[in-house]
């Protein structure tokens, strides 16, 4: 019997369309949008981000991060025996059918394994990372591949400054297995649906068409509050679950939305910056890509080794936050 679910190889994947702050900025005047570096810089942390070119969807990053992971862990696609992918911007109207069976049907995988979405907005890899372990501790699955993948330039309003800089697209992997020896130590997932309307796509389909809004609504001020009051919270029920202190955590890798947002995680738990995995300088806010993003990242410029403890924690749109401790 399998006692325990462990990160087995980490992938990930950005559309090579990179924008700057510079860039953007320049296209907004165009529009008769104001906004600057300065602004963007010092309210979010980011310089730049990632977008698609038309017709490139969330399955078509996810296949990229997925190959990597897989890759890492000398795996090949049919070992899968699951596949969780969370996104907010499914390749189809209602996520329906869900873009992690169009995953399956890319990565050419015949083994007829479980293929579903999550959503939780930017919580959204926490939660598939939590249910995989899960799966996996119940003996029900095997090997899972967990992805996090977004297209948010697809849902941008370009007309509204306070949301269109922030955001960016690009996909991050992990194939979580069974394993003899520790890897996930805890999970903790909350939602507070309340909060529904500060951080939402207000629009749905009615009679084959778009009735309401198709573009990202965020109440920043809102979002960035609520943020800073659970981030620390939930990774202390992590670490209690796990018997763990924060001080023997190696790496905080948070969503990454807001660079003010991470500083004042890290601080409230008391650890050092350095400490701190940051993509969102790079990246922008790729959602559920995020967390998987800066993973990979991390991973592969030797800064998370094998036997480190790792505290991811998101938290998006819903509301929704959660975090998992890991064992690498
Ligand atoms: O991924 C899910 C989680 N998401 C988040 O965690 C995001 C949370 N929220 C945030 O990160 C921040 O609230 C923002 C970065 C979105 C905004 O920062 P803020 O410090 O909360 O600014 P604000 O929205 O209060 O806006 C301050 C000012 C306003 O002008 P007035 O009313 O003070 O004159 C805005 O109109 O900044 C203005 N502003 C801009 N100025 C230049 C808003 N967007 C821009 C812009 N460029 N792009």
């Amino acid at each position: 019997m399998t006692s325990f679910s462990k990160i087995i190889g980490t992938g990930s994947y950005l559309p090579p369309r990179r924008v700057t702050n510079q860039d953007l900025t320049a296209q907004l005047a165009q529009q008769g949008i104001e906004t600057s570096d300065e602004w963007i810089v010092s309210r979010s942390g980011i310089s730049a981000r990632h977008y698609a070119e038309d017709g490139v969807l969330s399955s078509d990053l996810a296949v990229e991060a997925a190959k990597r992971a897989l890759e890492m862990a000398g795996l090949q696609p049919d070992d899968i025996d699951l596949i969780i992918l969370a996104t907010s911007t499914p390749d189809f109207l209602g996520g329906f059918p869900s873009t992690a069976c169009v995953v399956q049907r890319k990565l050419g995988i015949t083994n007829n394994c479980a293929a579903f979405d999550v959503q939780a907005v930017c919580s959204g890899f926490v939660y598939a990372l939590s249910i995989a372990d899960s799966f996996i501790k119940s003996g029900a699955h095997r090997k899972v591949l967990i992805i996090g993948a977004e297209v948010f330039s697809r849902i941008l309003d370009f007309t509204d400054r306070g949301t269109c800089v922030l955001f960016g697209d690009g996909a991050g992997a992990v194939v979580l297995s069974e394993s003899a020896e520790p890897g996930i130590l805890a999970s903790k997932m909350h939602a507070d649906g309340s909060h529904a309307d500060i951080l939402c796509v207000a629009g749905t389909v009615s009679k084959g068409g778009l009735a309401g809004s198709g573009f990202l609504y965020m109440d920043g001020p809102a979002v960035f509050k609520l943020a800073v009051s659970v981030l620390d919270k939930v990774a202390h029920e992590a670490l209690d679950s796990a018997g763990m202190q924060a001080s023997e955590v190696d790496w905080l890798i948070p969503h990454q939305a807001n660079i003010r947002i991470m500083h004042s995680t890290a601080k409230k738990l008391g650890m050092p910056l350095e400490k701190m995995v940051v993509t969102v300088d790079q990246h922008g806010n790729t959602s559920a890509a995020s967390i998987p993003l800066a993973l990979d990242l991390a991973v592969r410029d030797g800064r998370v080794k094998k036997g480190q403890a790792v505290m991811m924690e998101g938290v998006g749109g819903g509301f929704t936050w959660g975090a998992v401790l890991a064992r690498m």
